[in-house]
């Protein structure tokens, strides 16, 4: 096909909202990477200075600067497709680079290849495979947002309504959007995206918020190493996402949304382009859809690779166009928040899960957790287990149960040594505290946390030290440099993990204390806050390995 002429390309995206991103998307498609021509003719087509777009650009890893970049296959080297080989992968196929953790660690070993994931233990049994379907619970305890999941042809619009699809939203449509904050408020959820702020909250400080448009942001990033459930609802259940979405424009007054999916999901966004134009199609979006008068529509924005962008204000700015660095806050996004408008910012599980609140009342959903929590959470279990993929509990479930009963316990008839909890960004639980029950209280108690729900198990033939240095490259290669403490923290606690510093053991200890607790009190935004929490839990439940690792060098 005879590619479309620059002119072509900036007359397809100039007008269309937040068009940064997808221009880029359509010239690095076109022409396999982003040339400096390229760049001139959209800085200056859309006013954007080159240095800042230059800086921009060069930030995100998945922008080729060279020609045929984009088409070389990128190989995932997280911590799981680590122990599982991932190295050999590299080497065996031409012109592979790596990638950070592409939310497939419940498959063998991830490779982005164009547009199309390809997954496999070694280069030559690399194949394209769907996602899996989430593995039934034993207990047949209830579930929320993975009631119908399983239900085939749940994913288009006439599966959806079969299932119950968009009655929900209809019926609340015929009330105010007072009642349906109330309904939010009342059920107890709160996000799923890793702060667990309550959603009803939210939706009533942009009700209430001055300035117009207001926008509702889908956070789909899911870049937290680990973590792999918003691809599987997204894959699955796309109409329940966009109905969350209605539900939260219309509560909130906003007109127009957006879905920020990471870049490492090429399928996923095809599957939901297809379920908006359903939706368009039946006048669910667009300009009636509240209504004669009452507009909401919404697009996708593909990201480009870059963690921070998971973090609500980068993703702010990587939709506006700006450098995706996280903003100063207050204020919130709730106020300021796209184009510094009151906006939503919530994630997938949140948002998937308001359709069953509205269909079965707030009481049901609060009610399908154990004790006094709310709701249902769903995990990502990989790793050492023999049976991982994204499991709903109610909160206040014992991880135990969870790992034991519900997944198999450690492969290979081992015991498991430590898991990790929040993905990453939780640290490690290990020994006695692997009796906790997945709510935050339980978890925090433990100094860690629940957050997005991504737990990473590893057997008692795993190095710690090892995974903790991997762990820690991670963060210092996806800090975002704006503040020093995290830019140079997470570096510094590299080296550390690597055999650097003090020689002396106790030495060693209280440098690495030290630095985690600077980066803990000074670094601006969650990343720097979380990462010292590798190193904290690290000495906490493994000081022999790390003496030995100390001495030993
Ligand atoms: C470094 C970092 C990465 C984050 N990544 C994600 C992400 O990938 N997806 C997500 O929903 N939230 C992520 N968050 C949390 C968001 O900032 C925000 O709290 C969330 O999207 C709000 O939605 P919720 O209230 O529905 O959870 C991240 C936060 C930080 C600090
Ligand atoms: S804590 Fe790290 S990721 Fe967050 S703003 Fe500072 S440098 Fe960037």
């Amino acid at each position: 096909m005879k590619r479309p002429s620059d002119g072509e390309l900036l007359a397809a995206w100039r007008d269309e909202p937040a068009p940064l991103l997808p221009l880029l998307h359509a010239f690095h498609q076109c022409d396999g990477h982003l040339s400096e021509k390229t760049l001139r003719a959209i800085s200056a087509d859309l006013g954007i200075p080159i240095a800042d777009l230059f800086g921009t650009v060069t930030f995100y890893h998945h922008f080729a600067r060279t020609p045929g970049g984009r088409e070389k296959p990128r190989v995932c080297i997280g911590p799981i497709c680590a122990l599982r080989g991932a190295q050999e992968i590299v080497d065996g196929l031409d012109g592979a680079t790596t990638m950070p953790c592409p939310g497939r660690c419940d498959q063998p070993v991830p490779v982005l290849d164009g547009d199309t994931i390809l997954c496999g233990d070694t280069p030559a049994t690399l194949t394209n495979v769907d996602s899996p379907l989430p593995p039934e619970n034993p207990d047949e305890i209830e579930e929320c947002v993975f009631a119908q999941i399983r239900t085939p042809g749940r994913a288009g619009l006439a599966g959806y309504r079969e299932t119950g699809g968009y009655e929900g939203l209809a019926r609340a449509l015929t009330g105010s959007p007072q009642d349906l904050l109330e309904s939010i408020d009342a059920s107890g959820l709160a996000g799923r995206g890793g702060a667990g702020f309550p959603t009803g909250r939210k939706w009533r400080a942009v009700a209430e918020a001055e300035g117009e448009p207001k926008t509702i942001v889908c956070n789909a990033d899911e870049g937290e190493p680990g973590c792999f459930k918003d691809r599987t609802l997204m894959d699955y259940d796309p109409h329940a996402v966009i109905e969350g979405m209605l539900a939260a424009g219309f509560a909130t007054g906003a007109t127009r949304g957006f879905i920020y999916l990471r870049y490492e999901y090429p399928e996923t966004q095809n599957i939901l382009e297809r379920a908006i134009e359903e939706a368009r199609a039946e006048g669910l979006l667009g300009s009636e859809a509240f209504g004669p008068g009452r507009p909401f529509d919404l697009w996708v924005r593909r990201g480009a690779g870059a963690y921070i962008c998971g973090e609500e204000t980068s993703l702010l700015n990587s939709l506006e166009g700006k450098h995706p660095f996280p903003r100063n806050r207050p204020p919130f996004p709730v106020t300021h928040g796209y184009e510094n408008l009151p906006t939503v910012v919530n994630n997938v599980e949140t948002l998937a899960s308001i359709p069953h609140i509205l269909s079965k009342g707030p009481d049901w959903y609060r009610n399908l957790a154990i004790g006094d929590h709310a709701g249902t959470k769903v995990i990502s279990l990989s790793g050492d287990i023999r049976r991982p993929g994204n499991y709903e509990v109610p909160l206040g479930f014992p991880l135990q149960v969870l790992l034991q009963d519900w997944a198999g316990g450690a492969l290979g008839g081992r015991d498991i040594q430590a898991v990790t909890m929040a993905g990453l960004s939780g640290g490690f639980l290990a020994k006695d505290d692997l009796d906790v029950t997945l709510d935050e209280p339980s978890i925090r108690a433990k100094e860690s946390f629940l957050g997005a729900g991504g737990i990473m198990v590893f057997d008692d033939s795993r190095d710690m030290v090892e995974v903790a240095h991997a762990a820690m490259e991670f963060f210092a290669e996806e800090s975002c440099g704006k503040c020093f403490p995290c830019r140079i923290g997470t570096h510094r606690l590299t080296e550390r993990l690597s055999g650097g510093g003090p020689s002396d053991l106790g030495d060693w200890v209280d440098e690495v204390t030290d630095l985690g607790q600077t980066m803990k009190q000074t670094s601006a935004c969650g990343l720097g806050q979380a990462a010292p929490l590798i190193t904290e839990s690290l000495l906490r439940y493994f000081p022999d390995q790390v003496a030995a690792r100390v001495e030993n060098r």
